[in-house]
């Protein structure tokens, strides 16, 4: 007998246009859209064409229309600065307005890009619904970047404002992030017109005059705007993720089908409705924040926690558990390693009893593979159910989960359970043959993907195709590698190409290498993940040094990791490089990564047919086990 979930999945599959036209008729729209897929362009899939829609006014003018102007939208709340607030829908409204009434006096409209480089405060959220409300595009940057990767992102989405803060607030330490602003607009091409600053009262920015502008003054001279009508297909904001290079891939995000598919999988796989709180423990510069900090929850009417702090440090393993308690939340969502944090400090979970969770009904963790160590304590500790889910920055909501607002399957340790509705995901060989029940091989889905998901990057259609539709025609390509059981659920492995995953962020090593190769006494070089219990992953770096260089092995290796912090971001985590005399290779010239990988983690490996000197890898043994940086098997 087929479950309910079954039954539901089974009719989506079955007319999946009738499935989504139904739930566009769930949102606001100024005007209908006429088409709900446009097939015409394969692999450019659009949905739900035709129509006007506003982002912003699904967000939070709908919920003040509907009578629920005094609800709270918003809970701030930062151990970091001992501060907590709220904000009611009707407020929410009105501080946009004002906001987005400041960035249209600055000449800022439809189709505009906003580039938002801020720190978990409710003013990044109010930024990119400010952006949303007159049509403009936003790219938000997670301020755990360098000023070199920002710079990158204002030459790629060439914006005209950029809304920013004077500062981070990071445990010990406070990230000063105006010089990094000034100094990505200075190593920027495109030229950014104006920036509007939030002074914060930890550390306030010098502002240049006739480009920069108080937040506050801005506001409080401005209009109310209202919101305007912008396309269904429109971009709704570019994000910046992680590819093989060092030049990031600009996610474009379509707006109607983001807000219909968004508004249906709060219900649907997070079980939370108006009125619920939902908690993201992530940061707006991830697709995680925006689709489950900002859009997500406020399309559904749900209260929505900023959580400006860390799982452990602000000031104990203990916040979270605090912070479910005190503000009644009904769903969480984290990363397996915020948890690893926190199980680290309080192993027994002592911290947990103290607080009466009562309204709490479930733990999402996703953003890494959620190892059963893991999976297991938090159910033991935490007595709901804990749920992992795949997606990416490129879908914007699950590909696969335990849908828990459909019916709640049995949890499996190891796995992301079953594809949403609406995904058709497959398992395919290299050479593109669909695989059978616990063969392993690369996850793809079957084209069209639903709808909210990327229908091309940003001004580069070409890298679209290259990415993820030229490999296996027909399919995207996820860049992930796994199996299906025999039960049909889905275990999700590693990625099948060169990005890591670095305490739930994800990262390029070619990236990386791209930074290396740029020192001075750098001749060739190679990054590579390796395990690591608390983050998940952390980068390793090999260098090969330029014959003639005599400096000591020391400074250099200090100058890398200090160049890697400066050049990408102390978010990188990279803090070890080796040096060897050379890199081992194949025949035709390729580094053998995935076996310095087993080198490092200790693990078998079988010497490669195709290896140019195998002698190397001796070399590469010691290097390793001289830096102590061999994992006990
Ligand atoms: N602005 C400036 N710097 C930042 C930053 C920000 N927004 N976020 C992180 N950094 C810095 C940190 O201060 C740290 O710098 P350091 O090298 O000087 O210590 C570095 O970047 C690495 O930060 P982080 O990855 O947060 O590591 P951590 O050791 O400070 O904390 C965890 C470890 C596991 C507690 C933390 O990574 C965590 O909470 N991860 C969850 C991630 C997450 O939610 N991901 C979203 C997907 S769901
Ligand atoms: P991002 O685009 O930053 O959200 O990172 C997406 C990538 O993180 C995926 O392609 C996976 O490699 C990894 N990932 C995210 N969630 C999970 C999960 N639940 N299980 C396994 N891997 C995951």
């Amino acid at each position: 007998m087929s479950s309910k979930f079954d039954k539901f999945n089974a009719e989506v599959a079955s007319d999946p246009i009738a499935f989504w036209q139904a739930q566009a008729e769930d949102v606001h729209w100024i005007t209908p859209p006429t088409t709900i897929l446009d097939d015409t362009n394969p692999p450019f899939y659009r949905w739900m064409t035709g129509g006007q829609i506003n982002g912003c006014y699904n967000a939070v003018d709908v919920h003040v229309e509907q009578g629920r102007g005094d609800d709270i939208a918003i809970i701030y709340d930062s151990p970091v600065t001992g501060t907590k607030s709220t904000l009611s829908f009707a407020e929410l409204r009105d501080r946009t307005a004002y906001l987005a009434g400041a960035m249209q006096a600055r000449g800022i409209g439809y189709g505009d890009r906003v580039i938002i480089y801020m720190p978990m405060v409710a003013e990044a959220i109010i930024a990119m619904l400010a952006c949303a409300r007159i049509g403009a595009v936003h790219s938000v940057v997670f301020g755990g970047f360098s000023a070199t990767e920002l710079a990158k992102r204002i030459d790629d989405a060439t914006p005209r404002l950029i809304l920013t803060a004077s500062c981070g607030i990071e445990p010990g330490r406070i990230v000063a992030y105006k010089p990094m602003v000034d100094e990505a607009i200075d190593i920027a091409k495109h030229k950014v017109e104006s920036v509007i600053l939030l002074q914060r009262e930890q550390l306030l920015a010098k502002l240049v005059a006739g480009r920069d502008e108080d937040w506050r003054e801005a506001v409080a001279a401005a209009e109310f705007a209202e919101c305007v009508a912008v396309n269904s297909e429109d971009p709704a904001y570019i994000l910046y993720t992680s590819g093989t290079t060092g030049m990031p891939k600009g996610v474009v995000r379509p707006t109607a089908s983001h807000i219909v598919a968004l508004k249906w999988s709060m219900r649907h796989i997070y079980d939370c409705g108006a009125g619920d709180v939902f908690w993201a423990a992530s940061d707006v510069g991830w697709v995680v924040g925006h689709s489950y900090i900002v859009y997500a929850p406020l399309f559904a009417g749900c209260t929505t926690i900023v959580f400006e702090g860390k799982p452990v440090g602000t000031p104990d393993a203990s916040t979270f558990w605090r912070v479910i308690a005190e503000h009644k939340v009904r769903a969480m969502f984290t990363a397996p390693t915020a948890i690893r944090a926190i199980k680290k400090e309080d192993p027994e979970g002592r911290l947990i009893e103290q607080f009466d969770m009562s309204e709490f009904a479930y733990q999402f963790v996703a953003g890494e593979r959620c190892d059963p160590d893991t999976l297991f304590w938090l159910q033991d500790k935490l007595g709901v159910p804990v749920i992992d889910h795949w997606w990416q920055t490129e879908t914007g909501w699950s590909i696969a989960a335990n849908c828990a607002g459909i019916e709640l399957l049995e949890v499996k340790a190891g796995s992301a359970t079953k594809p949403v509705p609406s995904w058709d995901v497959q398992i395919l060989s290299d050479a593109g043959e669909v695989l059978g029940a616990n063969e392993i091989g690369s996850i793809v889905v079957k084209l069209p993907m639903p709808p909210g998901s990327l229908p091309t990057l940003w001004n580069n259609d070409k890298r679209f195709v290259d990415s993820y539709m030229s490999r296996f025609e027909g399919y995207y390509e996820t860049g992930d590698a796994g199996y299906f059981d025999d039960d049909g659920y889905l275990f999700v492995m590693s990625r099948t190409d060169d990005i890591i995953n670095v305490a739930g962020h994800r990262l390029s090593t070619g990236g990386m290498e791209e930074v290396l190769a740029g020192h001075q006494d750098v001749a060739e070089c190679a990054v590579i993940g390796v395990n690591d219990a608390l983050k998940g992953q952390l980068p390793l770096g090999f260098i090969v040094l330029k014959s003639g260089v005599v400096r000591k092995d020391e400074d250099i290796i200090s100058e890398i990791i200090a160049k890697v912090r400066k050049d990408i971001g102390p978010v990188a985590a990279f803090k070890h490089v080796v040096i060897v005399s050379r890199l081992p290779k194949t025949r035709s010239g390729k580094i053998l990564r995935a076996t310095m990988r087993k080198i490092v983690q200790a693990e078998p490996y079988t010497l490669p047919a195709t290896i140019d000197d195998p002698a190397i890898l001796d070399e590469i043994t010691d290097a390793v086990d001289a830096a102590g940086l061999i994992q006990s098997s």
